[in-house]
């Protein structure tokens, strides 16, 4: 098996990170294609927590390599507060977030008030848009010498700078900007070179490779509910490109959603609840895997589970499988509710709309099913879950036209319940 896919089906953390952890048990290296430190991964292992913005989540698996792609944005000096250098190869043709992205992401996050899209404010789309531009730097340009990065990094520095100045807002300076990166630069050196080459001369040797997306299909820059996406392809199409990898070595894409709906920052969201029922899916807050984001600490929207996004997500990503997260925070409640489709404007509508502003008026039309009362965290196998829970997940699999073979039931790496036997625990088949 070449090359698994793995994507957020919805609108990010869906639990992406602790299902690659689970699929780098059989893989040799793991892969991030898209996306910056804007990500929030995590890995519950033991008792321990492990919160990933860079690296990808394979890293507590001693034998698996680690990839960062050509379609990543990378704050360097980021990444070096959270690097694990040890079998790591970073792309030299990812783009390099400076000091001045970040401040011009919470410059023009400022300037749309009220429309601002709830970024993360690390500097992600200035980085993408200089990418676009043809302005960027990449990281390949870390490899040149020292005062040649420096000058690179200050010219782009003080591109940036003319942009805060317009806004009548303080510019960087950018001499000192350049020193944490030239510090961060040579600390990074050793870990760049061409990923694609890389991954061509190991998928030739036999080796298998899990895509790590980060953000979701609805964030995606094409695909998403633009303008309030991220502005990278999170999607399985993004895995390719940002990583130079060809499609033939592709056999598997595996959408990963949660049980619910959650989305944090702005744009429309279809299913979202006040009151009870959105905060028995956020939590309180008390625990680490309550839906408060990994990465900036704002509470989660929650909803319940839209299979109108879910559909698309199936559809925009050619997936082969799903699977479902966080299916035992469901217990305790009396009925769940699907929504199937959308009314607009007095019309069923089976996939999203186009614009936001259709997608704000869209009613859900929901499908209500009884709940269950029992802990679910301690289920292993498909029979051990509640019939009510097995009745969700078929349900869920029969509106999406997808199998759904694995669901989790708690953070854990072994809280997976697998209903076939391909699906069988990472331990034995790594040792198949
Ligand atoms: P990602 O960005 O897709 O990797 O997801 P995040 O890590 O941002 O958010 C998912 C959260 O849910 C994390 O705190 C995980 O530890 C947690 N989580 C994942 N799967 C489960 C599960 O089955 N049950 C519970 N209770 N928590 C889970
Ligand atoms: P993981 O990989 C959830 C959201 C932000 C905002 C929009 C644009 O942990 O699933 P950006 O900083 O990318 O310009 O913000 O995208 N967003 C995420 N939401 N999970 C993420 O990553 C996200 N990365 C970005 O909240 O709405
Ligand atoms: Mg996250």
């Amino acid at each position: 098996m070449p090359i698994t896919i793995l994507i957020g089906a919805q609108w990010g953390d869906e639990g992406k990170g602790r299902v690659v952890d689970w699929l780098a048990a059989q893989a040799d290296i793991v892969a991030r294609y898209a996306g910056g430190d804007n990500a929030g991964h995590t890995v519950a292992l033991d008792g321990e927590v492990y919160k990933l913005h860079l690296i990808p989540s394979g890293i507590l698996h001693s034998d698996v390599i680690s990839i960062m792609g050509n379609g990543m944005v990378i704050n360097p000096v980021n990444l070096v507060s959270e690097i694990t250098p040890e079998r790591l190869v970073i792309s030299s043709r990812a783009h390099i977030i400076t000091p001045a992205h970040v401040a011009l992401d919470k410059a023009r996050e400022l300037a749309l008030g009220d429309a601002k899209i709830g970024t993360t404010l690390r500097g992600i789309g200035p980085a993408y848009l200089d990418k676009t531009g043809r302005a960027g730097i990449r990281t390949g340009d870390m490899l040149l010498d020292v005062e040649e990065f420096a000058e690179r990094l200050i010219a782009a520095v003080e591109i940036s700078n003319e942009d805060l100045r317009a806004r009548e807002l303080d510019t960087l300076d950018a001499q000192a900007a350049a020193q944490s990166y030239l510090d961060a630069a040579e600390f990074l050196r050793p870990y760049i070179q061409d990923v694609s080459i890389y991954l061509h001369k190991a998928l030739k040797a036999g080796k298998s490779v899990v895509c790590e997306g980060a953000q979701g299909t609805l964030l995606d820059i094409d695909h998403g509910s633009y303008h309030f996406v991220t502005s990278s392809s999170p999607t399985a199409g993004g895995a390719l490109t940002g990583l130079g990898v060809g499609p033939l070595y592709v056999d598997r894409v595996l959408g990963v959603a949660k049980a619910f709906s959650t989305r944090v920052g702005g744009g429309p969201m279809p299913t979202e609840l006040d009151g009870a029922i959105a905060e028995h899916f956020r939590g309180s807050g008390a625990n680490f895997w309550d839906e408060f984001g990994t990465t900036t600490g704002r509470p989660r929207r929650c909803g319940w589970l839209d299979v109108v996004m879910l559909r698309y997500a199936v559809s925009v990503n050619g997936l082969s499988e799903l699977m479902l997260t966080k299916m035992d925070i469901l217990s305790g409640l009396n009925e769940l509710k699907l929504a199937t489709a959308y009314q607009i404007d007095g019309e069923r509508h089976e996939y999203p709309p186009v614009t936001n502003e259709q997608l704000e008026r869209a009613k859900p039309i929901y499908e209500t099913m009884p709940g269950w009362r029992e802990d679910i965290s301690n289920c292993r196998s498909f029979g051990d879950l509640p019939a009510a829970a097995q009745d969700y997940i078929e349900r869920i699999a029969e509106l999406c036209d997808l199998p759904i073979d694995m669901v989790s039931v708690g953070p854990e790496r072994d809280q997976l319940v697998m209903k076939t036997a391909n699906a069988a625990s990472p331990a034995s088949a790594k040792a198949m």
